[in-house]
């Protein structure tokens, strides 16, 4: 798919799949290209010519209607009236979807219990806070059982509370076989929840790969945190340092990243015992998908000398 406005290319020739039944998570900085991505694959956006979108082997823009049922999508700007109620907006998302009567009746009374929004069945949507509205949009986007569900960013700006439940229904929807495309500025969501991470960068496809594949590639693979009893001499910190990429924070504090860590640790050991220097903590991190996703990042915007955007 490409997508130019004017002359700024915000979706840059990419191509991804999506496998039946799993969560597909689409990373990347503002401005990246997520939510245009999301916009041509749901058809906000027309397609250009050599553009193509498949789905179940069927050409999207040979059978839009058709498929666009199988969708369930919680756009980046809700399309909830405000002035409806909760329950006149599920109504009106069913009968758009050509539910009957009986079976809205019957998929809302289900959803509000599931979304915890059953005492807000009366409320005019304006009056809802983030993080119920963005349960409310989940809620239509789910009235007519879709089996792929196109998300963006669902839990931005939610309490802790909000994104849990968001979180566990969005597993709940794929333990049931849905299919699940996610964009997320959180790497611990993406981390927990993904089977596959797309990182997106200006337009492109940056990187596609299962968390763990993500963080395993990137070599810088932990850092160990070590805080020492007793200030080290200058000969000692010169010693460490030829040993060790190490890092000095403050207040006896040393860092040190790691492609070996449990190599560095029995070094580290020895050194310590050897020159008789105690240790007050010690901790080994793994590293995150967030220094992953930085590095990405700045190595893609450093390559062509663009700022990040
Ligand atoms: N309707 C539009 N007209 C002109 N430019 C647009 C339009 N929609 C998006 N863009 C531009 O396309 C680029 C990609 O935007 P997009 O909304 O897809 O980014 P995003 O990855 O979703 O970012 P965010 O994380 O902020 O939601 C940006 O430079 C944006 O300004
Ligand atoms: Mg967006």
């Amino acid at each position: 798919m490409t997508k130019n406005f004017e002359d700024l290319i915000a979706v840059n020739h990419i191509s991804f799949r999506i496998e039946e039944g799993e969560i597909l998570g689409i990373l990347g900085p503002n401005g990246a290209g997520k939510t245009t991505t999301i916009r041509l694959l749901t058809g906000v956006f027309e397609l250009e010519e050599k553009s193509r979108v498949k789905i179940y082997s069927e050409d999207l823009t040979k059978s839009p209607k058709k498929l666009k049922k199988l969708f369930g999508i919680v756009p980046e700007i809700s399309n909830a009236y405000s002035d409806y109620t909760v329950l006149q907006n599920l109504n009106f998302s069913g009968t758009i979807y050509g539910l009957s009567k009986t079976k809205i009746k019957e998929r809302v009374n289900t959803l509000l219990e599931r979304f915890e929004l059953g005492d807000k069945r009366y409320a005019k949507t304006k009056t809802l806070s983030k993080g119920l509205k963005q349960r409310l949009n989940l809620c239509m986007a789910l009235l007519h059982q879709p089996s792929i569900l196109i998300l963006d960013e669902p839990t931005s700006g939610l309490d802790p509370f909000s994104v849990t439940i968001v979180r566990n229904q969005i597993l709940e929807l794929k333990n049931e076989g849905k299919t699940i495309l996610i964009t997320t500025h959180n790497m611990q969501e993406a981390q927990q929840i993904c089977d596959r991470i797309l990182i997106m960068n200006r337009g492109n496809i940056i990187a596609d790969e299962t968390p763990d594949n993500l963080r395993k590639n990137f070599k810088q693979t932990s850092t160990l945190v070590f805080k020492m009893q007793d200030t080290l001499s200058y000969e000692q910190k010169e010693k460490l340092n030829s040993m060790f990429n190490l890092k000095e924070e403050n207040n006896n504090l040393f860092r040190v990243i790691s492609e070996n860590p449990l190599e560095d640790i029995s070094y580290l050991y020895d050194f310590l015992k050897k020159n008789k220097i105690q240790i007050t903590d010690f901790k080994l991190l793994e590293t995150s998908l967030e220094e992953v996703f930085i590095h990405l990042i700045k190595n893609d915007s450093k390559f062509t000398g663009d700022d990040i955007r």
